[in-house]
């Protein structure tokens, strides 16, 4: 059996599980190594004057400091619009934004000392959240808009209408790993830079640009990373940028660390959004035409805001068809730090929005959610085009809900639900079930690109090298089974070492779900150069024909002899085989326009189903999720265990968003909640008793993806949209059925006592 599809564990479980796993931090330095940390604004938008760093750079065991003006090059680490300077002034933009850094003789020595500066600010007025940013016309780039047919006809025509709003949170990324770079000068101008990234190419392009350098002089190294989640692939950037510099003044390597306090003030988080929507329905609950206003806070700079929110209006439709419909989107300029990917990369924000209309579709006609919900599924043959103008061809929705729907005994609990809060005034029980519709591949095309380099030793060892990084999700392991799969080895035999720019060029980000899809064909390539490379070589060395040659079990089968693979090399070697090899991929028939906003982004959509039940205490506001049943799409599996634990740890970090974080900036633009103390993310307690979590099988991808597996990373993130609707449904139970719940996200205990005050009627102090 080929390694492909086995439920291998982590390439590195063993080494997370006893320590030895090597993160940035855990790197022995160079004896000379300085530490490093930023200035930051203490005003959320002001203007200096002037910056005193005399006494910084008098405090105990400071040895440099740098401010905008040691940039040699550009002072931008903005990847798209150049808007975000690494250090900043005389504007200053956000609380904590970085003005200046120091480098010490110690991490203790930096904090202490970055404290130290005088500074002389001209104060603001500040713009802090989204309805401040619209009524100021206050945006990053310019709004968008997406319409297809006559959404005000179809409106003004239809039997049914209604307005809502939507609101969603922000989210921190939280990764265990806190932001870190490591900067080491090496000869004639060149760099090595270890960092914690998702896109250590971008990060050697920002550092070549700041240091005015040619790419050729740095060099980016991540092994792993502690958790990325999106946080990881344009901040990163920063880090190194600054460490890069003080390490070029210093002549030193350079150590710059946030701690977790830093790490959340100074870097950005999922957007939050609000939405105003009108709907005009039919009857049965099917929607004809849909107008909506979508607004999210960007903060201060663009940074990845533009295709955050064109992902955003490109998932307003979900799993649903929308015939007519409007979709303006405002990128909102705020004082506060700038927001970036994370998983879902804005998806998830727009596709709670059409679960919220379809939900106040169904509780306004009294009709079962998931009801409403399937009438308004895409078709398979007709009603398949989704708004921007791609054609949904492999919609599996109807499958994956009806088998949910009686796996999970939806319609009795259904009932059951129902009789519970008949005979129950204080916790009310809700239950729902909600499909996620997720396109896979980047919206920007050229990033749809990977590249390899397998290295075969004439020991007859295998290392494979790929853009890829690893940040938990289990990519290595998946091209470690790809590779040993084309080569007939025990996945045992194929290492993977650090990603590394100067092995793989240009590399694209590790984001958007895509990382196995395009590295795992990339890997394919050069393993099936470097076999067909071998094979041709053993068909002449021993006279035989292509037929009888067989890789498998770590031997080769070459007509009547059998050799170990290592055998193979070692003879292959002395007759001077070539034994590396390249590969490329880039995604086939995707294609965007995006002034037009019409195209096929996508590759491909993965889909999911989920079951949220819940029990909601009226009188405290505490919710409790009772059980979960999830059935999502994989495709053909590339590995089940690792696939389950994408799923498992995607709801409950989207538990954790749409019901708990809770990021509160004070009336001056100081985040409050920068420590787990005050920002509560999920735990295992939160996990709930029954759970039963299943991958959708005998459905391999329609296209021809890696071994027609799907993308896992981002889409189960979006199967907490059933516990968020199931505490609505709760809510809505609370009621008498006349007023719809509103029930902004997160739903923590204070929202959700408003919401059940709101929907009584009663008034809220
Ligand atoms: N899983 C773990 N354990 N840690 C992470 O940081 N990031 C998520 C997802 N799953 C993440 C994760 C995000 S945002 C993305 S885009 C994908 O993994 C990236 O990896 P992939 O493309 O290899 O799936
Ligand atoms: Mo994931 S938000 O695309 O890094």
């Amino acid at each position: 059996m080929g390694a492909v599809g086995q439920p291998l564990h982590h390439e590195a479980a063993h080494l997370h599980v006893s320590g030895r796993a090597l993160y940035v931090d855990d790197l022995p330095l160079p004896a000379n190594t300085l530490h490093a940390a930023f200035g930051g604004s203490p005003v959320a938008h002001g203007r200096l004057r002037a910056l005193d760093l005399a006494p910084v750079l008098a405090s105990d065991g400071v040895v440099a400091v740098a401010t905008a003006a040691d940039i040699a090059g550009h002072n931008n680490y903005g990847g798209i619009v150049p808007d975000d300077p690494v250090f900043a002034g005389p504007l200053l933009n956000h609380v904590g934004q970085p003005m200046f850094a120091v480098a010490a003789t110690s991490h203790r020595a930096a904090l202490r000392a970055v404290r130290q500066f005088c500074a002389d600010i001209e104060p603001l007025p500040a713009i802090l959240d989204i309805r401040a940013a619209l009524a100021a016309d206050s945006y990053v780039i310019p709004s968008q808009t997406l319409r297809r047919g006559e959404p005000d006809r179809a409106q003004a025509d239809a039997p049914r209408r209604l307005a809502g709003t939507m609101v969603c949170g922000g989210q921190d990324h939280l990764y265990l790993e806190g932001q870190i770079a490591i900067a080491i000068p090496g000869e004639d101008g060149q760099l090595l830079i270890h960092c914690s990234t998702q896109h250590p190419t971008e990060v050697q392009h920002v550092v070549a640009e700041v240091l005015a350098r040619p790419m050729q002089d740095i060099a980016v190294q991540c092994r792993r990373m502690g958790g990325g989640f999106g946080g990881k692939e344009s901040q990163p950037a920063l880090l190194a940028a600054a460490a890069a510099v003080l390490a070029v003044k210093t002549g030193r390597p350079v150590k710059l660390r946030l701690d977790r306090d830093a790490d959340m003030q100074i870097t950005g988080k999922r957007h939050d959004f609000l939405a105003d929507y009108e709907v005009g329905f039919d009857d049965d609950g099917r929607i004809l035409g849909l107008k909506v206003m979508l607004a999210s806070r960007c903060g201060h700079s663009a940074d990845l805001s533009g295709p955050v929110n064109d992902r955003a209006m490109c998932h307003v439709d979900n799993a649903y068809f929308l015939e007519h419909v409007e979709i303006v989107s405002h990128r909102c300029r705020t004082h506060t730090v700038s927001n970036t990917a994370f998983r879902g990369f804005g998806g998830p924000q727009g596709m709670l929005v059409i679960e919220q209309v379809i939900d106040d579709i169904a509780r306004s006609l009294q009709l079962d959610p998931l009801t409403v919900r399937r009438r308004n599924y895409y078709g398979l043959a007709r009603r398949n085009l989704t708004p921007y103008g791609m054609t949904v061809t492999d919609n599996v929705l109807d499958t994956l809900t009806d088998q949910l729907e009686a796996s999970s005994g939806y319609r009795a609990r259904r009932r059951a639900v129902a009789a519970w809060n008949t005979a129950n005034p204080v916790i009310k029980r809700g239950l729902a079930l909600t499909p996620v519709k997720f396109g896979i591949s980047f919206n920007a095309t050229f990033y749809n690109q990977a590249g390899a380099l397998l290295q075969i030793y004439k020991d007859g060892s295998v290392v494979i090298h790929h853009g890829g990084t690893e940040m938990g999700q289990g990519l290595h392991t998946k091209i470690i089974q790809i590779v040993a799969d084309e080569l007939g080895l025990p996945p045992a035999a194929v290492r993977i070492t650090a990603t590394d720019t100067t092995k793989v060029p240009n590399t694209s980000a590790t984001a958007a779900s895509s990382g196995a899809d395009l590295n795992g064909k990339a890997a394919q390539a050069a393993a099936r150069t470097l076999r067909a490379r071998l094979l041709a070589w053993a068909c002449t060395a021993f006279g035989v024909s292509a037929d009888t040659v067989r890789f498998g079990g770590g031997e080769v089968v070459i007509g009547e002899h059998r050799l170990g693979f290592a055998e193979l090399v070692r003879q292959a070697y002395l007759a001077r085989v070539q034994l590396s090899a390249t590969g490329y991929y880039r995604t086939p028939k995707i294609h965007w326009d995006r002034a037009a906003f019409r195209g096929r982004p996508f590759f491909y959509f993965g889909y999911g189903v989920s079951v949220s039940e819940v029990a909601v205490d009226t009188l405290s506001g505490e919710t409790r999720l009772l059980r979960v049943d999830v059935l999502h799409d994989v495709g053909q599996s590339l590995n089940p265990a690792l696939d389950r634990g994408q799923v498992e740890g995607g709801y409950l970090q989207g538990y954790g968003w749409l019901t708990a974080e809770e990021l509160v900036y004070g009336g001056d633009g100081q985040l409050q909640t920068h420590a787990p103390s005050t920002y509560k993310i999920p735990t295992a307690r939160d996990w709930p008793a029954e759970a039963h979590i299943a991958l959708l099988q005998h459905e391999p991808n329609r296209e021809d993806s890696i071994h027609r597996s799907k993308a896992v990373g981002e889409p189960p993130l979006m199967l907490a949209f059933s516990a968020l609707h199931a505490i609505r449904d709760a809510i809505a139970a609370c009621g008498d059925g006349h007023r719809l719940p509103q029930l902004p996200a997160p739903a923590t205990p204070e929202t959700v006592l408003r919401a059940i005050a709101a929907i009584r009627g009663e008034a809220w102090p």
